[in-house]
């Protein structure tokens, strides 16, 4: 099997099983619990919260676990508006952001808020100035995404830190969901009071992410209850999947450290093998973009036929983000970018893991030379 769908979701590490079996089976106290066992979990808690904080480069205090990356967008920007609504019912964000960070902007929508959304260039990257023309004394928040799930390509985040830190009433979100493990982000630099993580996407376990959210920041909570993760998020932890996250990012970073280099250098391979073949067009830019994803169109067929036709082959790519793949509609990220309905309907994604090789990648071009001419030949 060659797998290259790790944006949708990743391998967990076997290290990361462990733990979260260990955890699982050991430590199964419930972390709000006043006897041992409950005091056993808060305190793998709490660790596993510093651990993630410090390698963030931010406070354990600003760090509040969630289910995930849906969650984490809908805590923040709802949680904002929630809040701030007596201040200004208008939030700035992008056309090119996840469903979950769009649809809670058209739930708002439909109670009153006014959402303003900012289009992208051929890149898939925002203009400055476009956001700064956005802003008004109504705004209460920017949500921009760090790294597209679809095309890889990377929003100017500090830039626009700089930029809102000029208005000490506007909230600053990042889903950075896509970008965490693959392109550095310094919070603080980059004036972010929210952060998006999701912990299925660095080799943790699907329902483990975490919310950031700057000292100082408040937000309305959106779930009631237990008053667990000082009453931001209400439910009892997954403390399993939360050690397991912490061990998950921690080891990504240093593959990060050792393996970035070689991760660019399968893409860039990949990307030029691919634009020697006829029929083919890449989306991602050249630049600024993350070393994992490449999207590209094999036109005239649509994207699902040959998503299957390399499956055949034991290869796993993706067509658009995993949720939107069973749509079937044309990706609203590369419609935005300017590329065609039709093209935006035969694309696929690649996304790589430091896991992958450059065999691999070798291996990936042959199937898409093979498929794409015998597709080709059934056609005629
Ligand atoms: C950019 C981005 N944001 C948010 C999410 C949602 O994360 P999760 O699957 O943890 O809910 C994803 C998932 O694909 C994503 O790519």
């Amino acid at each position: 099997m060659i797998y290259l769908d790790n944006s949708a979701t990743t391998k967990p590490y076997r290290e990361v099983l462990e733990s979260f079996n260990k955890v699982s089976t050991e430590y199964f106290g419930n972390p709000s619990s006043l006897h041992g066992l409950g005091g056993d979990a808060e305190k793998l808690l709490s660790q596993s919260r510093e651990q993630i904080a410090k390698l963030l480069k931010v406070q354990a205090n600003e760090i509040f676990f969630t289910s995930g990356g849906t969650e984490s967008n809908n805590i923040a920007i709802k949680g904002t508006a929630l809040m701030y609504k007596g201040r200004g019912r208008h939030i700035i964000t992008t056309k090119i952001e996840h469903p979950s960070v769009n649809e809670s902007m058209e739930q708002l929508k439909s109670l009153g808020f006014r959402i303003t959304y900012i289009p992208v260039d051929k890149n898939g990257v925002v203009r400055i100035t476009d956001i700064e023309e956005a802003i008004s004394e109504e705004t209460i928040l920017v949500s921009v995404m760090h790294v597209n799930n679809e095309t890889g390509s990377i929003q100017p985040i500090k830039e626009i830190g700089q930029l809102l830190k000029k208005y000490s009433k506007i909230l600053f979100h990042v889903d950075y969901v896509q970008g965490i493990g693959k392109v550095p982000l310094h919070f603080q630099e980059c004036h972010i009071d929210l952060c998006t993580i999701s912990g299925h996407k660095f080799h943790g376990l699907k329902g483990t992410g975490a919310l950031f959210i700057r000292q100082g920041v408040r937000i309305s909570p959106l779930f009631s209850g237990g008053g667990q993760e000082w009453k931001q998020r209400s439910g009892t932890e997954n403390v399993a999947g939360i050690v397991a996250m912490a061990k998950a990012l921690r080891l990504t970073l240093q593959r990060q450290e050792q393996c970035v280099a070689d991760m660019i250098k399968i893409r860039d391979f990949i990307r030029m093998e691919l634009e020697k073949i006829d029929g083919i067009k890449v989306h991602t830019p050249v630049f600024p973009c993350a070393p994992h994803i490449i999207n590209f169109s094999i036109l005239g067929f649509k994207a699902e036929v040959f998503v299957h036709a390399l499956e055949e082959k034991g290869i796993y790519v993706s067509t658009t983000s995993a949720c939107s793949s069973k749509t079937k509609k044309a990706s609203s990220t590369l419609l935005a970018m300017g590329v065609s309905k039709d093209e935006a309907l035969s694309s696929i994604r690649v996304s790589l893991s430091y896991e992958n090789t450059m065999e691999e990648a070798v291996q990936f071009i042959d199937a898409v030379n093979e498929a794409g001419n015998r597709l080709r030949k059934v056609m005629n």
